[in-house]
């Protein structure tokens, strides 16, 4: 069961953002599934970790991004990044040490909200900086 989709109205004006965030959407509903399904703990970690470490590699990625197009709010923004990386990361840890529970509803709720909140509150904050650098270099995409 797909519990997230990506819309046009989550896009922050960079395709390769709106390409990472239509993957890790794909990477929660995965998770999702798996956990639905009663999957064991071996294949549910395996689907954590992938998580774990696209959502890092996308946070580098957004903050390299942030940088070159002078956005002005992204110290903020970067600190959210790491508290949900520590979350995941955290979620991760207490799922391989045997915590069955850690992802209950709370977690697949949270991780939802979180990602369309960040998408569509924090992320869309800074797409007047990628349209502005897109006109400048005349390179849009
Ligand atoms: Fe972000």
């Amino acid at each position: 069961m797909a519990v997230l989709t990506w819309s046009e109205t989550y896009s922050v004006g960079s395709a390769m953002i709106d390409s990472d965030h239509r993957i890790l959407i794909n990477l929660i509903n995965q998770l999702h599934d798996a956990i639905e399904t009663g999957q064991s703990r071996a294949v549910v970690g395996s689907v954590i970790n992938v998580l774990v470490e696209y959502v890092e590699h996308h946070f580098h990625r957004e903050e390299a991004l942030m940088t070159q197009i002078g956005y002005p709010e992204r110290e903020q923004h970067i600190q959210s990044h790491r508290d949900l990386e520590n979350r995941v990361r955290e979620a991760r840890q207490r799922w391989m040490a045997g915590e069955r529970q850690v992802l209950d509803d709370d977690l697949m709720v949270f991780l939802k909200r979180w990602l369309t909140d960040h998408i569509l509150r924090a992320d869309i904050a800074y797409r007047p900086w990628v349209e502005a650098a897109a006109g400048t270099h005349g390179d849009a995409d």
